[in-house]
């Protein structure tokens, strides 16, 4: 018998990737959910109807070819895992911050799409969504390395649906705006959940994991011969990166 049509979510632990691992399943797709925390992607997938689990760190070479070699087919990647660690100033940040930020938003998607591109391509109807933000088009006092990462990934995307024009593989860039995640203002403020609350203070709606991978299982689950290149999604109450409407 052959697989079903399966879907590998990365970074499918929290946030996005876990609400985009419930959509695909609920799309009809087998998925696959990634990420580094094994008992919350094993949680998830003993929830979902036809999932299962693989721990990994997509900034792994070595394992993510060896996740590439055990599967059996791969139509569909998301590359959601990502993230940002601070919010200094060019002048005083982190060089490590910068690297760490560019191994998993741009390195990260570069392993993973590099060792699925084969599967991906012999299914005969790939496709590959890439979790930018609007950070990648456009920057912000304070973004510097995250908004550096996140246009290395928008530019990977591109260039991607350049080289593979003519193969029956399409590239989506999905581009968020404000994310009310449990974990994304945590990780990015080390922890400190005053600053964290402080992202979303005062805006009545940012969008939720839900509203993005509504975006991204639409986006994947149009005909196969209709790309979405690049959606931009934003709640209502942010016009930019840097105007957001806040009650007080
Ligand atoms: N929230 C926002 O406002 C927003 C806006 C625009 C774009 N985005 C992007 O959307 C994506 C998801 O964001 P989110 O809000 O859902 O954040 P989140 O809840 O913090 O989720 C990040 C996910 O990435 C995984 N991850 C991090 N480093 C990893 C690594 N080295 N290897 C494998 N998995 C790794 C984490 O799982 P483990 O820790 O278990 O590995 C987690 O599942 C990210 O790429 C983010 O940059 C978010």
């Amino acid at each position: 018998m052959t697989a079903a049509r399966t879907a590998v979510v990365t970074g499918a632990s929290s946030g996005i990737g876990a609400a985009t691992a419930r959509k695909l399943a609920e799309a009809g797709y087998r998925v696959i959910l990634t990420a580094r925390r094994k008992e919350r992607i094993e949680a998830l997938a003993a929830e979902l109807p036809h999932a299962e689990a693989y721990p990994l760190d997509v900034t792994d070479r070595a394992a993510v070819d060896a996740f590439a070699a055990s599967l059996d087919r791969c139509d569909v990647l998301v590359d959601n895992a990502g993230g940002a660690l601070g919010t200094d100033p060019v002048a005083t940040a982190d060089p490590a911050d910068w690297r760490a930020m560019y191994e998993v938003n741009v390195l990260g998607v570069l392993n993973v799409t590099q060792a699925l591109l084969p599967a991906l391509t012999a299914s005969g109807d790939g496709t590959v969504v890439v979790l930018s933000s609007t950070a990648g088009h456009g920057t912000y006092e304070g973004g510097g390395g995250y908004v550096a990462a996140k246009h290395g990934a928008h530019v990977l995307a591109e260039t991607l649906r350049l080289e593979l024009c003519g193969q029956p593989v399409r590239v989506i860039e999905i581009a968020p705006g404000m994310v009310k995640t449990d974990e994304f203002a945590l990780t990015r403020f080390r922890g400190d959940e005053a600053k964290a609350a402080k992202v979303y203070e005062g805006v009545a709606e940012p969008l939720t994991a839900d509203d993005v991978a509504d975006t991204i299982a639409w986006a994947v689950t149009r005909p196969a011969h209709v790309n979405i290149d690049l959606l931009v999604v934003r709640p209502r109450a942010q016009a930019s990166n840097t105007k957001v409407h806040r009650e007080a």
